[in-house]
């Protein structure tokens, strides 16, 4: 086994290991992929502020994302298909986040069900639901969460319709797998992975198969969004979702200021300035380019968080220094997942802090909580001078 020392090395051995058709699931964007690449390249015109002689002993990265302690502000960001990465993905993953001590969010496109993680982990972990058009379904979505102890509901507010894969349309994607000369070619040559999913149950959607009416093709993603998702989705419909769920929530896929204002009077705890990673409009600005305006915008009146182009601790670093609250992965994540199960999300997890706290040290400073953003140097046109 090669030295891990970075997310990219995860990747690649992910690569290698898990089929075709969910590796392209997860390494995608929408259209040509601008969006996608410049969620992470953005990240690179942001430079840091190194300082010396400052006392950088007893560091912590600890903090709260919508008020609950973590171990540092990065939360794992819902995936779909998760299982399909690496048998029973949702549960490896939830278990890792666990014993590293921050959030993990499960998505409502995941393999493993709500009442499966919960039953295989022992901390409150997060759930994500999209904007359907069937309430019954919503409010069964949120009860099965508040019954499982979820202690939060993150709504998805940018998907409303499906940003178009290219890969994932060629490859025809799917859960399980539709087993076609092609898939089963690759799939020969993914002997671990394989072994885990003949031994595993989990191969379905697990939360909308048997619960969901009317789909008409359960195993195909596509197929459902174009039928379930609500086209017509407005700010009063999301005000009902609220009303459906007591709990905290947070509000996913925020990329506008305009729409962070609006987001202000739903009664949420957290927003997400987020781009679906660039796999939903191509051709958007960057999370990270996005963000400040959104600060300004309403950072001083709702917790701000961000996802969409992190693949390091710097990369969590500056987004914090620039007043976010909390971030996510799941790319990330992802890769260390298929790369090596339940001790590659912990790699992942770990690469990620050590690079923030070094970092950090490097800036002068001892406390994540410390962290402001004159360790920046923004370029003074980093948000854009558009017309
Ligand atoms: C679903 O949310 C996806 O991005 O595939």
């Amino acid at each position: 086994m090669p030295v891990i020392t970075t997310i990219e090395d995860l990747r690649r051995i992910y690569k290698r290991r898990v089929p075709k058709m969910f590796y392209d699931y997860a390494e995608s964007g929408s259209w040509t992929e601008q969006t996608f690449r410049a969620n992470t390249s953005d990240f690179s015109d942001i430079l840091l502020r190194q300082r010396i002689a400052v006392d950088m002993s007893n560091r912590t990265t600890a903090s709260r994302m919508i008020g609950q302690d973590v171990s540092m502000p990065v939360a794992l960001a819902p995936v779909g298909l998760t299982g399909m990465q690496h048998a029973d993905g949702e549960i490896k993953a939830a278990r890792a986040a666990e014993k590293f001590g921050v959030p993990f969010t499960l998505s409502t496109m995941s393999i493993c069900s709500i009442e499966d993680v919960a039953e295989h982990t022992t901390k409150p972990f997060w759930f994500q639901v999209y904007t359907l058009k069937d309430d019954d379904f919503m409010q069964r979505l949120f009860d099965r969460a508040k019954a499982a102890n979820c202690s939060a509901a993150v709504i998805t507010v940018d998907l409303q319709v499906l940003g178009q894969r290219h890969k994932d349309l060629k490859n025809g994607l799917s859960a399980p797998p539709k087993l076609t000369p092609q898939s089963i070619a690759n799939m020969m040559t993914k002997v671990h992975w394989g072994l885990g999913m003949l031994g595993t149950k989990r191969r379905f959607f697990g939360n909308i198969v048997g619960h969901a009416k009317g789909v008409s093709d359960p195993s195909s993603l596509s197929s459902w969004t174009a039928e379930a998702f609500d086209e017509a989705l407005d700010w009063d419909r999301i005000r009902q979702f609220r009303k459906m769920w007591d709990g905290p929530l947070i509000i996913k896929g925020i990329i506008d200021a305009r729409d962070a204002r609006e987001a202000l009077n739903v009664g949420a705890d957290a927003i997400i300035v987020s781009n679906h990673g660039g796999r939903q409009l191509d051709g958007a600005l960057s999370a990270i380019r996005a963000l400040p305006e959104i600060m300004d915008a309403v950072g001083d009146k709702i917790e701000v968080h961000l996802d969409s182009g992190i693949r390091s601790g710097q990369d969590v670093l500056k987004a914090i220094a620039m007043g976010a609250k909390g971030t996510y992965i799941g790319r990330a994540f992802v890769y260390g997942l298929g790369a090596m199960g339940e001790a590659g999300v912990t790699k992942a997890l770990e690469v990620i802090h050590k690079e923030l706290d070094v970092s950090m040290a490097f800036c002068g400073h001892r406390d994540i909580a410390d962290v402001t953003r004159d360790i920046l140097m923004i370029p003074k046109n980093f948000s854009g001078d558009w017309q």
